[in-house]
């Protein structure tokens, strides 16, 4: 690899070098939350669903784990690869098979959807749990909605995992989501489908739709209006085909490199572009990056494209709003791009970085200060003055693979290169990274 050397300690530590160029194409790993969908929804559907290009990630695999623990029949069964296609036999309208222990791992997709599959299944008991970083991860905000609809669920600390569920019967109700989540407002769309009549959810700010237009192509009664969205008990879903398309929050690490990285021209490759996903794209074209978005197909509701990125000289700009929920995942990308553009660049409205796989601002700020950047942390988000360039430096992932990304892209951009701690973090989402980021550095 040109100008680039990773060296790998135990798996755990690697080292990026200042590097030359990206250049060629890639397809980034299905998407994450495409993937916890099909996996869930197929599950509860009847009959079998066959799913294509299924994320091969520590946290995906953790769902397809619960769901086969629940009775849903996968096949083939993935080993050491995950099959190019496989098919999930849902348990349909009797409901999950088996009760007792169910382990998230690291997956907070999972940990916050499941729940409202289980809680509407009169007579199953569940506790669910994960690792280290899950129980510091706020369950309340699904525990409090689904009690309202009448479920018998347990968190710790009034907050946390584990969560004990005592299914019963649910009734729809209608609710405003107090903060901008996809995952509260799909898990209780799920418990919507076996509640007695229409749930509601009303968002203030649009967030990821995967599941809507999932369980629409499974034929649930669902109707989408203007910030609200209600579905109808449905018990025979029958989802029959998904095919995950690459993950858009994967591809925004080279989205950011081949920017901020001069000489650059990288093709990424059958990308989602959902609307409800692509604001990394409008924030770096506002930025003043060079990105084509060519569509391809449309699948089973999913929009698909091949991205182009050129490297271009970025400015800084201001992300908030309802900007925020459109590029959550991405908001550490959008702060290293902006280290190295020109000018101030601010988030605002994020508060709820703090609440993903590690305190993303307080983890991000310090990440990218110690490698010479002029940041500071804010109480919803934060404040870059892009100085060109980065020197360099070591992080800790804290376990969170975009901050494990984050810092590996960080280092091929830097003038002296970053040691990452915990880089084996990226497998979460993105277990082929390090060979994918080598490639295009030729
Ligand atoms: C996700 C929604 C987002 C995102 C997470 C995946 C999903 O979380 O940060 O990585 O698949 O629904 P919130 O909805 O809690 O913001």
């Amino acid at each position: 690899m040109s100008g680039h050397e990773v060296d790998l300690d135990g798996g755990e530590r690697a080292t990026f070098r200042p590097s030359g160029a990206l250049r060629g194409s890639l397809v980034p790993p299905a998407d994450k939350s495409i993937s916890h969908r099909a996996a869930i929804i197929g599950a509860i559907a009847e009959g079998p669903t066959v799913v294509t290009n299924y994320l091969d990630s520590d946290d995906t695999r953790s769902t397809l784990s619960a769901v086969a623990g629940l009775g849903a029949m996968v096949n083939p069964e993935p080993l050491n690869a995950m099959p190019e296609e496989f098919t999930i036999e849902g348990v349909g309208p009797t409901g999950p098979r088996s009760l007792g222990r169910i382990d998230v791992g690291n997956a907070g997709t999972l940990m916050r959807l499941l729940p409202g599959w289980l809680a509407g299944c009169d007579g199953g008991l569940w506790r669910m749990d994960g690792d280290a970083s899950i129980r510091r991860r706020p369950v309340d905000r699904i525990s409090v909605p689904l009690g309202l609809m009448g479920a018998q669920i347990e968190v710790t600390e009034e907050r946390f995992p584990p969560i004990k569920i005592d299914g019963r019967v649910l009734k729809g109700i209608e609710y405003e989501l107090p903060v901008a989540s996809a995952q509260v407002k799909s898990c209780l769309l799920l418990a919507g489908l076996r509640a007695e009549g229409p749930t509601t959810v009303i968002e203030p700010i649009a967030t990821r739709d995967h599941t809507e237009v999932m369980l629409e192509a499974a034929g649930a009664r669902i109707e989408r209006g203007e910030g609200r969205v209600t579905v109808w008990p449905s018990e025979n879903l029958s989802l029959e085909r998904v095919e995950v398309p690459a993950d858009i929050s994967s591809a925004a690490f080279f989205l950011v490199a081949a920017s901020i990285v001069p000489g650059s021209e990288v093709v990424i490759d059958r990308t989602g572009v959902n609307p409800t996903r692509t604001g990394i794209v409008d924030i770096l074209r506002r930025m003043g990056a060079d990105i084509e978005v060519e569509p391809l197909d449309d699948g089973a509701g999913e929009p698909i494209a091949r991205i182009t990125v050129r490297s271009a000289p970025l400015t800084g700009t201001r992300v908030e709003g309802a900007e925020i929920p459109l590029a959550i995942d991405e908001l550490p990308i959008v702060a290293l791009a902006a280290c190295f553009a020109e000018g101030e660049t601010i988030i605002a409205d994020a508060e709820e970085l703090k609440a993903k796989e590690s305190d993303r601002i307080a983890v991000v700020v310090d990440a990218l200060s110690g490698f010479g950047a002029e940041i500071e942390a804010r109480e919803d988000g934060m404040r870059i003055v892009g100085t060109g360039g980065l020197r360099g430096g070591s992080v800790d992932s804290h376990g969170d693979h975009r901050i494990a990304m984050l810092g590996a892209i960080a280092g091929i951009a830097s003038r002296e290169g970053v040691v990452v701690d915990g880089m084996d973090a990226a497998a979460v989402s993105y277990p082929t990274f390090q060979q994918d980021l080598g490639r295009l550095l030729g």
